[in-house]
């Protein structure tokens, strides 16, 4: 199993660390709220406020989106699709709730491992009852 940091774990550091953990932590970022069976947009962005470097050496190869234990979205980036520059790199997903979510985002840096995002609660609306 391998280790997941989250920005959470190095909060207490010094700037430097600070830097480090915002620029690898995966951002969550849509509404509170969604219909029941109707798409919504979900957008999870790599780094809270510093971008995260994008050189061959140094990058991130894939973002996750999870509701609880279920992987609801994948996406593998291409480094050159997004430049050789520092980079918030930004990536939306759609999804059709059928119920309410816990959504969690990871992010996968080829030096500094997996990183997870703050898990986000979506209530759906108009559920429908058997
Ligand atoms: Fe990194």
């Amino acid at each position: 199993m391998p280790r997941l940091f989250s920005y959470n774990d190095f909060a207490g550091g010094s700037e430097i660390v600070r830097s480090y953990a915002d620029k690898h932590s995966p951002v969550v970022i849509c509404d509170g709220q969604a219909n029941y069976n109707q798409p919504f947009t979900v957008k999870v962005r790599i780094g809270k406020t510093v971008k995260h470097p994008n050189s061959q050496e140094h990058h991130f190869r894939y973002i996750q989106l999870w509701n609880l234990e279920t992987l609801v979205g994948e996406v593998k980036l291409k480094r050159e699709d997004y430049g050789d520059d520092p980079v918030h790199i930004e990536v939306p997903f759609s999804i059709t709730p059928k119920v309410s979510l816990r959504l969690t985002a990871l992010a996968y840096c080829n030096k500094h491992g997996l990183w997870k995002s703050e898990e986000i609660f979506v209530k759906v609306l108009g559920i429908e009852v058997d």
